[in-house]
């Protein structure tokens, strides 16, 4: 993986993806980001080379480099999920690349389901921890210890201080932003009754399919990690309504804004 990661980095340098600080990936309630960065460079997904073949939806896909608050940022338009038929090696891939161009922050939005039912839809939760239930690793294939060290500590994926510096800054703003923890799974059907029942019993406080592979790669790589949900739907196992993704979507751009100043304002600060 090493030799393709080194070629896929050259190509993204020779095309002025020089020294970003943070990473970010755009997931469902964020895009609208983009639009507060200034874009020096773009690359689509299915120009760079190694980047997992992008599909149909994925056209649009994009690696961005610019400036956002005065720091070099890398922004992934669009990203890869397990239930599109990647691996979860594929998924991930963007993660280590990022970081070979030179990020020490990786930064994650998502869309989530809650699970808690004080939360509601519309809300943000910080996540402070995480259940991977997508039935493996990224970080499970031969030569892993090439890039990293295997057996990754996982004690605090979070970068506490970051946690801490969004909890100001949605205090500041008035934005309700509450703490949990998210439960990955591979989807893409949603959760029936009987598992919203056992997420809640696990501990899960919202259910998405994204983002835990991202960020145990991103600790496999000593990366400092943030990561926000936008909570698009309540998850009540006794009064479930039919889940309709459209609802999601629109959901998850009500709650835009706020997502857009809680990670603008973050920045400034790193
Ligand atoms: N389950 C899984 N993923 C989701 C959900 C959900 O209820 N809502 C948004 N993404």
């Amino acid at each position: 993986m090493l030799k393709f990661i080194n070629e896929t980095v050259e190509y993204l340098q020779g095309k002025g993806f020089e020294n970003p600080e943070i990473g970010i990936i755009l997931g469902t309630g964020l895009g609208q980001l983009i639009n507060e960065i200034d874009i020096l460079v773009e690359a689509s997904y299915n120009h760079i080379p190694y980047f997992p073949t992008a599909t149909v939806e994925f056209h649009k896909g994009k690696l961005i480099y610019g400036k956002l608050a005065e720091k070099k940022v890398v922004v992934m338009q669009g990203r890869f999920h397990l239930y599109e038929g990647y691996t979860l090696q594929d998924v991930t891939y963007p993660v280590r690349i990022m970081e070979k161009l030179g990020i020490k922050t990786l930064l994650v939005s998502n869309a989530a389901g809650a699970i808690n039912l004080n939360f509601k839809k519309g809300e943000l939760m910080l996540i402070e921890d995480h259940i991977n239930l997508q039935g493996s690793s990224p970080l499970a294939f031969n030569g892993v210890e090439k890039l990293g060290e295997r057996f990754t500590d996982m004690s605090a994926p979070y970068n506490k201080n970051i946690n801490s510096t969004f909890k100001t800054i949605a205090k500041t703003h008035n934005i309700k932003l509450h703490k949990g923890v998210y439960a990955s799974v591979v989807g893409p059907q949603l959760e029936t009754r009987a598992e919203y029942r056992m997420l809640k019993i696990i501990g899960a406080d919202a259910v998405g399919m994204s983002t835990v592979p991202e960020v145990i790669v991103a600790n496999h790589l000593k990366l400092k990690v943030a990561a926000v949900s936008v909570l698009t739907d309540e998850c009540d196992p006794d009064n479930l309504k039919p889940v309709v993704i459209s609802e999601i979507i629109a959901m998850a751009a009500k709650a835009e804004p706020n997502m857009i100043t809680l990670f603008k304002e973050l920045i400034e600060t790193l």
